[in-house]
């Protein structure tokens, strides 16, 4: 059976990465959190000092950034790597979120993720979420999926989230982040977040997990059927 490329794009906190990666799971795929690649730029941007408004230092910051993804042995989770250190959870604080959407609009630092996200998805059999895979890194992609909530139950998401983490913020402070970077995004002149139209829309405001999983996995296997394999 074809192996397919499976784009999930939509707002911060929609539950993207929890989508992605069950289905990835579930179908065998691999799965790639493109969003934790900016992130990871933005934590080497501030950890060496470099400005957003100096392009030469952007250029060679670029040159020295590498960011992988190692599977956790433990928890079987594939986890962002920086230059050798696992930044996994240091990318997920709220100094990163503050300042991520500033750094993946510029047009070098897209240039280059978008390229190892291509490579990433070179083979196929792959889960990618972001907000331009459907519509600029793989606008081939078999499925393209539009994930979106109500902005409360995103912004009580992402609250819990970073409860979880052990980096709780004050919803005033979350809400506030999700506005800012859904505007961001979405306005940028560089690839901005749309809801492409071949996406198929999911609201899952009111879905549990597995439902959530359920939908999407009939849709990937429905297509998987009906394309035809590679000759
Ligand atoms: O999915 P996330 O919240 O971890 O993404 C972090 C930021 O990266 C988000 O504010 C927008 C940006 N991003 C992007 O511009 N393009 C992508 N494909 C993925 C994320």
């Amino acid at each position: 059976m074809k192996r397919i490329i499976i784009a999930l794009d939509g707002f911060s906190a929609c539950g993207k990465s929890t989508l992605a990666k069950d289905l990835a799971k579930k179908l065998h795929y691999s799965y790639v959190d493109s969003g934790a690649m900016y992130r990871a730029v933005t934590l080497y941007f501030i950890e060496n000092g470099v400005s957003l408004e100096d392009p030469i230092a952007i250029e060679s910051a670029l040159k020295d950034i590498h960011v992988e993804f190692h599977r956790n042995p433990e928890t079987k989770a594939n986890e962002t790597w920086l230059n050798g250190i696992n930044v996994e959870k240091s990318i997920r604080k709220m100094e990163i979120s503050n300042l991520v959407s500033e750094v993946a609009a510029l047009k070098a630092v897209r240039r280059e993720m978008v390229a190892l996200q291509r490579k990433a998805g070179k083979k196929r059999g792959i889960v990618m979420d972001g907000r331009d895979i459907g519509s600029n890194v793989f606008p081939d992609a078999e499925l393209k999926i539009f994930l979106t909530a109500r902005p409360e139950v995103r912004a009580q998401r992402r609250y819990d989230e970073l409860v979880e983490k052990g980096t709780p913020e004050s919803m005033e402070k979350v809400v506030e982040n999700l506005a800012h970077r859904d505007h961001i995004d979405s306005t940028r002149e560089e690839n901005p977040l749309i809801q492409c139209s071949d996406a198929r829309v999911l609201d899952n405001s009111d879905l549990s997990k597995s439902e959530q999983l359920e939908t999407v996995f009939r849709w990937a296997n429905e297509l998987k059927e009906t394309i035809s394999p590679l000759p």
